[in-house]
């Protein structure tokens, strides 16, 4: 008799273990936290072009953790991504002069502040025009102290968002590619985009000109610099990299650069000793740059196809690189290339 007994205990409390371990499956506490989904479904009618988010239903006790676009942590079972990219987009889209598109709408930001743990937030491509008056990113600085990536790109975003996502100093990837920024003049100089923990940075193809990158000077951390496709021209002013020690990666292609502004000043590009890659295709560039390049001893690529290299190179010039690996040169008018021992030259 007893020893039945013990085995139906041992039985049950096997079972109840096994309930616990499994997460509790079928309880419907397992689910997403309530007031993150019904944040969800405010947000759903603003991204739900071509009804992207069906599985967004207001049905109570449906697992918003299971939801489209929606990714949770398994524990906690909090949202830490959120891919609303592409989500908005509409047919019949209009353009003004500046093609400027005419749909472009207002984000309120503080439609996110529910979603505390999220670490990443992805809203490319959804014709934001920028925020809500007081309703900007940086509302969102104290709540979401965990966001790490912030996907912006492909929007219609300008100046007036840069000190608001300035504030948003967990950020370690930010993405505002294909914007309409420009550091236009009628922000003050000294306007710095200080975020001390962000490593990438895309700022391609936007509409930067020449000395308005000034404002990177503050990204103590970042590793990885795009400026693909702007319209920096000329002597480029490189004020603003100086400051970017820690840089191992510089995209300046497809931009009108013709050399270096501060090589005749003590050259402050050549602080960035910790390059190790260096993107100038497209642009105007002449044999010159080898030699203001000279101090970049730690640089293992240089890429600069397509600019204005023209007859021979000295090979001493290249001397300088000791640990550069691949030089890419191909469309440009070079003649009497001289393999160069150790860098493959392509
Ligand atoms: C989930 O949350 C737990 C508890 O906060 C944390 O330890 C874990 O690292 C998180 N996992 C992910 C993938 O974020
Ligand atoms: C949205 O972004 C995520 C993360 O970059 C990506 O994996 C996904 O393919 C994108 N979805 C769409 C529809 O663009
Ligand atoms: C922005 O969203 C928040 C949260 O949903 C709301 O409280 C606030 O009134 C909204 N602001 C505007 C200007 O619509
Ligand atoms: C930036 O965008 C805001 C909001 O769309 C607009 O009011 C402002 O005029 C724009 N500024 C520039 C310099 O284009
Ligand atoms: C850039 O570096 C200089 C010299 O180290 C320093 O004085 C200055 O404060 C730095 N600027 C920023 C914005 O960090
Ligand atoms: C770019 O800025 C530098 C430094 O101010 C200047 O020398 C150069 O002429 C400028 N180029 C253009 C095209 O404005
Ligand atoms: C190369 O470009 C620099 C800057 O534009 C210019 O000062 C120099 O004269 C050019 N050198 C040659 C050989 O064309």
């Amino acid at each position: 008799m007893m020893v039945v007994e013990w085995k139906w205990l041992r039985f049950i409390r096997m079972a109840l273990m096994l309930l616990v371990l499994e997460g509790c499956r079928w309880c419907t506490t397992n689910a997403c936290l309530e007031h993150e989904r019904t944040a969800l479904l405010r947000l759903k009618p603003f991204f739900n072009y071509g009804n992207q988010l069906q599985s967004w239903v207001e049905v109570k006790g449906s697992d918003c953790c299971k939801w489209e676009r929606v990714e949770c942590n398994t524990t906690t079972r909090r949202l830490i991504q959120l891919s609303l990219n592409s989500t908005k987009w509409e047919d019949n889209m209009e353009y003004d002069m500046d093609n400027r598109n005419l749909n472009a709408w207002y984000l309120n930001a503080s439609m996110f502040l529910p979603f505390e743990e999220l670490k990443s937030l992805y809203l490319s491509g959804n014709a934001i025009g920028g925020n809500l008056e007081n309703e900007g990113f940086g509302k969102l600085a104290s709540t979401l102290s965990n966001l790490e990536i912030l996907d912006l790109s492909e929007n219609y975003l300008n100046d007036s968002i840069l000190l608001s996502l300035s504030e948003l100093s967990s950020l370690w990837y930010l993405d505002l590619s294909d914007n309409k920024f420009e550091r236009s003049s009628h922000l003050r100089d000294g306007t710095q985009l200080s975020l001390t923990n962000l490593e990438e940075l895309d700022l391609s193809d936007n509409l930067f000109r020449n000395n308005t990158i000034s404002f990177l000077q503050g990204l103590s951390s970042l590793k990885s610099l795009t400026l693909y496709g702007n319209d920096l021209q000329g002597s480029l002013d490189t004020k603003g990299l100086s400051n970017l020690t820690n840089l191992k990666k510089l995209d300046l292609s497809e931009n009108q650069i013709e050399s270096f502004q501060s090589i005749k000043d003590g050259g402050r590009i050549l602080e960035l000793t910790h390059l190790e890659e260096l993107y100038l295709d497209g642009n105007l560039f002449n044999t010159s740059v080898f030699a203001s390049l000279n101090k970049l001893s730690n640089l293992k690529s240089l890429s600069i196809r397509g600019n204005e290299l023209k007859g021979s190179i000295d090979m001493k010039d290249l001397d300088a690189f000791i640990n550069l690996r691949e030089l890419y040169m191909s469309y440009n008018e070079l003649k009497d290339l001289v393999i160069h021992q150790g860098i493959y030259i392509f």
